[in-house]
C-alpha cells in the first residue's frame, strides 16, 4: 500500500520535552475516540465512513452524478463551510489549474459555487454566467436553515425554474441535507428534488466522504470509490494507539509545540491545487479547536508564491509559528527547462532540469532556512495528486484532529461560536423570532 508518509524529525527538537510527556495523553486521547466516550461523542460517524460506506450508496451517487453530467454543462454547489469546502479541496487538487478557461465539453460540466458568500456580485454575476446555459444545483445543507446558501438556491432555483420549467428543474436540482428536520428538507420533500442524507453523526466540517462532498466530487468527473479507499486504508492504519500511528504522531507533535509556545500552525503546499486542501483544512481545525479560549490557530501559505509576501515573516517575526509542509512527491506532467544559448536570464545551470526538480530544492532550501529560524517543520509527503492519496489526507487529517482536540481539553466536535455573528446578524435584519434581540442590537448601535 503506498502510503503518505509524515516526517517530525525537524520538528520535534523543538519541543522534545513536551513530546515526551504527551505519549500517554495522546495514547488516552485516540482511545477515548475509539471508545466513542469523549465530549461531542454524538458525532462520531465520521471514524467509520470509508469502511462503512455501501457500494450501493455510491452506485447511487454516481448515477445522479451521471445525470447531472449528461444534462448539465454547469453544476452549481450550492453550500457554506463544511457544506462545500471539502468538495472544494478535492476538485481543485484533482483538476487542470486551467481547467476554468476552457469552455465545458459534453458530459464535462464545470462545478461552480455559490452559497458561501453574501456577495450581492457574486451571486450577480453567476447569474449573468448562467444565463441561456444549461445548468443543475446540487444544495447543501445539514441543517437546512443556513441564510447563505438558502438565499443563494431561491435566487437559482428561481432562474432555473423560469428558464426550464418546474417539472425539468426538479430533475436538475438534488438536495443533500438532515433525514427529517430542517426547512430544505421540507422544501426537498414538497418539491420532489432527489435527496441524500447527511449522517445525523457527521458533522460539516468531518463530512466529505458523505454524499456532502461525495456527489460534487463525482460530478466533476473523479472516480469516488478510491477516494473512498484511501480513506479506508488510513481509517486502519490509524484505528489503534501506536508509536507508529501517523494521526497520534501529528497530534502528539502538534499539542507539544502549542505547550512549548507555538501558537500558530501555517499548512504549506508547494503545489497551487493544493490550495483550496487548505482551506478545507483550516475549516477543520479551527472550528474544531479554537474554543474555551484555546487552540492552535490554523494559517495557510502557497509556496512558493508566498515567500514573496508572507516569506519574511515566517523566517524573522514573532517566533510563536510552525508549519506543516504538504508535498507531493511526483507530478503528473513532466516540463524541463530549456537551454538558451545566450543566457541573458542567466538560468542556463538550470537547463535540463524538470521545473519541479527545482520547486523541490526551493522546498528543502525553505525548510532548512525555517528551521534554522526557529519554524519547526513537519513535512507530510504523498505520492501524488491523486484521488487514493487525497482519501488518505483527509482521513488523517480528521482522525489526527479529533486525537489532538481531546487532548487539548475542548470538545472537538461543536461549534458554539458560529452561532455569535448569526445571532446579531437575525436581530439587525429583524427577523421573525428575534425581537428582544433586535431591540438590544439597535440599542447598542445607536
Ligand atoms: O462544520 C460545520 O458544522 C459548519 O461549518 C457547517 O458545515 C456550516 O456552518 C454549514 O452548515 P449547514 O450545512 O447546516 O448549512
Amino acid at each position: 500500500m503506498k502510503t503518505i508518509d509524515l516526517n517530525i524529525q525537524d520538528a520535534v527538537y523543538f519541543a522534545e520535552k513536551e513530546y515526551k510527556n504527551l505519549d500517554a495523553p495522546s495514547t488516552a486521547a485516540l482511545t477515548t475516540l475509539e471508545e466513542e466516550s469523549g465530549a461531542g461523542n454524538d458525532f462520531l460517524g465520521w471514524q467509520k465512513l470509508p469502511s462503512e460506506i455501501s457500494a450501493e450508496l455510491i452506485g447511487r451517487i454516481n448515477k445522479t452524478a451521471e445525470r447531472l453530467r449528461e444534462n448539465c454543462d454547469y453544476v452549481v454547489c450550492i453550500g457554506i463551510g463544511g457544506s462545500y469546502l471539502g468538495a472544494k479541496a478535492v476538485i481543485t487538487a484533482l483538476s487542470d489549474n486551467f481547467a476554468d478557461m476552457y469552455a465545458p465539453a459534453p458530459k464535462e460540466p464545470k462545478v461552480l459555487y455559490a452559497g458561501q458568500n453574501i456577495g450581492e456580485e457574486y451571486i450577480g454575476e453567476l447569474q449573468k454566467l448562467l444565463t441561456g446555459k444549461r445548468f443543475g444545483i446540487i444544495v447543501i445543507s445539514k441543517s437546512g436553515t443556513t441564510t447563505e446558501p438558502a438565499i443563494a438556491f431561491r435566487i437559482l432555483k428561481d432562474m432555473l425554474v423560469k428558464a426550464v420549467g418546474a417539472d425539468k428543474a426538479k430533475e436538475l436540482i438534488v438536495a443533500i441535507t438532515d433525514a427529517n428536520k430542517g426547512a430544505l428538507r421540507t422544501m426537498a420533500d414538497k418539491e420532489g428534488f432527489e435527496t441524500y442524507v447527511i449522517p445525523d453523526n457527521v458533522g460539516g466540517r468531518f463530512s466529505v466522504l458523505t454524499p456532502v462532498g461525495l456527489l460534487p466530487i463525482a460530478v466533476a468527473g473523479h472516480d469516488i470509490e478510491k477516494l473512498v479507499n484511501g480513506a479506508r486504508d488510513m481509517q486502519r492504519t490509524t484505528e489503534h494507539p501506536s508509536p507508529e500511528n501517523p494521526a497520534q504522531i501529528y497530534a502528539r507533535m502538534r499539542n507539544a509545540l502549542y505547550n512549548s509556545g507555538k501558537k500558530i500552525e501555517i499548512l504549506v503546499n508547494y503545489n497551487p491545487k493544493l490550495h483550496y486542501f487548505a482551506e478545507w483544512w483550516k475549516q477543520l481545525y479551527g472550528e474544531s479547536e479554537g474554543k474555551d479560549g484555546k487552540g492552535i490557530f490554523p494559517a495557510s501559505v502557497d509556496l512558493t508564491t508566498d515567500l514573496h509576501s508572507m516569506g519574511q515573516w515566517i523566517q524573522d517575526g514573532e517566533r510563536t509559528i510552525f508549519e506543516t509542509v504538504i508535498s507531493v512527491r511526483k507530478p503528473a506532467i513532466s516540463v524541463r527547462v530549456p537551454e538558451n544559448a545566450e543566457n541573458l536570464d542567466g538560468i542556463n545551470y538550470l537547463a535540463g532540469k524538470g521545473v519541479d526538480e527545482v520547486n523541490k530544492m526551493a522546498e528543502l532550501g525553505t525548510k532548512i532556512a525555517h528551521v534554522e529560524g526557529g519554524v519547526p517543520n513537519i513535512r507530510i509527503e504523498i505520492p501524488a495528486l491523486d484521488e487514493y492519496s487525497l482519501g488518505q489526507l483527509i482521513y488523517f487529517f480528521e482522525k489526527a484532529c479529533g486525537i489532538s482536540g481531546y487532548m487539548l481539553g475542548v470538545n472537538p466536535f461543536n461549534q458554539p461560536g458560529v452561532e455569535a455573528y448569526k445571532k446579531n446578524m437575525f436581530a439587525l435584519l429583524n427577523k421573525p423570532g428575534y425581537e428582544a434581540e433586535s431591540a438590544a442590537i439597535q440599542a447598542k448601535i445607536k
